[in-house]
């Protein structure tokens, strides 16, 4: 029987009309850097990601291309699943919705729904956007060139008519401000939370769950002219991957209702106000939070497909390195506002930060260590108060980074992180260990014990943003395997004096523009 506490985490699953950008990373990495912090917290960690691959949309692009839906789906699958090894993201599951285990899924929610009253068949006639995968209200829509109509997103809408299965969504208009209330933090960020209330306060109208002149799609059980609304499909996907129908399975149970959904501010209503419905209605439990993140935008525009003016991750990793990247798209913008992409912010906090002050402080003691100390881990002597300070803060700092994670403020963790490399730089230049070298070497020892200690903290708390350069650093203080958990943080996992260290390495090289 596990004894630890679950932790199950999603991320929206990606449309595969497109090639991944920095905004489909940036969603995966927030979660990827939440999944490592929480596995090195104790947590049973479930992590999910994957592609989102029918409807009207996905359809249309493999038609574009000379292939059938089937095969242009695997291969822009492969491009995510791809991009997930080199992001190194740690993802527990990828999961394709077209899928026999989804399908069968979907279907099973259906007659669930069904069964409990919650579908009638009808019929639709109202706009639609293929991009967006979504229908709009008439006062929703602006004008657009050439008499086209926009939806608030930008895309164009058509006009479609069609029989349609609804799903009674106005009978849920109670139960959801209910839940909002209960569940305060049901909606973050707050802004995010009044918005869904508000519109929710509005008044609900049924919500069409089917397509008749879409054939992409799961089926809808017992009526084949229809396959399944793709946000109902898409959403299906996180209770899928723990296992639905199966909803006495000790894996349902352990993972379900979700620690948290993460998701952009573009599908919050999908996420916060159509899904909790669906899964309330069908007899299940909301997730516990829905994070509704930012988006990266260049000059001012949403990074997408249909703007042309996607960043590639793949060149931006082969640029900068791995682990700048992850860095720097949670350190420069607080989690969950906009951000503008720049080249020159990117290069600013690589050398500024990652160089010069946690790169620089480590190759410094490092180096130290290995010239005046036998490259050995430094045999300590009686402790000052600066010495306890430094301490002191390395050891509180899991509990300020965990405060700053519990809440997705990454941007805090990290600032938490770097007051404490800048205290180390602060306490090396008071203390200059290479004076000490000759004054007092038993000094000396305590002090590069010290900063080893330091190292060994800030090493263990960068470790979910920069996973491989946090490892190299642990490589250089020979931190063992079973050592590189949160549980050996403070003096229980602390160095042993007298260990042998590897030759020091850079570990954050400066960015030099060729
Ligand atoms: N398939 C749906 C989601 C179904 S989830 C049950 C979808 N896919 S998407 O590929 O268009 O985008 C998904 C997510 O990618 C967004 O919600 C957001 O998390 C991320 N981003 C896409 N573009 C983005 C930016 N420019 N900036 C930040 N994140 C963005 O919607």
């Amino acid at each position: 029987m596990e004894s630890r506490q679950s932790f199950y985490i999603t991320t929206p699953i990606y449309y595969v009309n497109d090639v991944p950008h920095i905004g489909h990373v940036y969603t995966t990495l927030a979660c990827d850097v939440l999944a490592r912090f929480k596995r090195l917290d104790g947590f049973d960690v479930k992590f999910l990601t994957g592609t989102d691959e029918h409807g009207q949309k996905v359809e249309k692009a493999a038609r574009a291309t000379s292939l059938t839906p089937r095969v242009f789906t695997d291969n822009v699958s492969q491009n995510f699943h791809d991009l997930m090894g080199l992001m190194e993201f740690s993802n527990d599951d990828f999961i394709r919705t077209t899928e026999p285990r989804h399908m069968r899924s979907c279907q099973a929610l259906w007659n669930e729904l069904v069964s409990r009253d919650q579908i009638y068949l009808g019929y639709y006639a109202g706009w639609y956007s293929v991009r967006d995968e979504a229908f709009w209200n008439k006062d929703e829509l602006t004008d657009g060139p050439g008499g086209t109509q926009l939806a608030p997103t930008g895309a164009t809408v058509e006009w479609i008519e069609e029989p349609s299965y609804f799903f009674k969504l106005s009978n849920w208009q109670e139960e959801l401000l209910k839940l909002y209330d209960h569940q305060q933090d049901f909606i973050v960020p707050k802004s995010r939370r009044n918005e869904v209330i508000s519109f929710v306060r509005m008044g609900l109208t049924d919500l069409s769950v089917s397509r008749a002149t879409c054939t992409w799609g799961v089926p809808v059980p017992g009526d084949t002219d229809h396959v399944m609304y793709v946000w109902l499909d898409a959403l299906v996907n996180y209770i899928t991957a723990v296992g639905y129908p199966e909803t006495k399975s000790q894996t349902f149970a352990r993972y379900w209702p979700a620690n948290l959904q993460m998701v952009g501010k573009d599908i919050l209503r999908f996420h916060t106000v159509y899904w909790p419905a669906l899964l309330m209605a069908a007899g299940l439990d909301p997730p516990k939070r829905v994070f509704a993140h930012g988006w990266w935008t260049n000059q001012g525009q949403k990074i997408s497909k249909s703007s042309h003016n996607s960043v590639d991750p793949v060149t931006l990793v082969k640029r900068y390195g791995l682990d700048p990247v992850r860095y720097f798209l949670l350190r420069d913008v607080p989690f969950g506002n906009d951000g503008d992409f720049s080249h020159h912010a990117m290069v600013k906090r690589i050398n500024g930060e990652l160089a010069n002050e946690l790169g620089n402080l480590a190759q410094r003691v490092l180096s130290l260590i290995r010239r005046d100390c036998a490259a050995r881990v430094p045999e300590p002597g009686p402790r000052m108060a600066s010495d306890e300070a430094l301490l002191a803060e390395a050891y509180l700092l899991l509990e300020q980074v965990r405060l700053a994670m519990d809440k997705q403020a990454f941007h805090e963790a990290l600032k938490s992180i770097w007051k404490v490399v800048r205290s180390s730089n602060g306490y090396v230049d008071r203390q200059a260990p290479w004076i000490l070298r000759q004054t007092d070497p038993s000094r000396m020892a305590t002090v590069l014990y010290v900063l080893a200690e330091t190292l060994r903290h800030l090493a263990l708390m960068m470790a979910p943003f920069v996973p491989r350069s946090a490892a190299r650093l642990m490589d250089q203080l020979a931190v063992v395997a079973g050592a590189r958990t949160f549980a050996a943080v403070g003096p229980a996992g602390a160095l042993t004096p007298g260990t042998p260290l590897p030759r020091p390495q850079g570990i954050f090289p400066r960015f030099i523009s060729s």
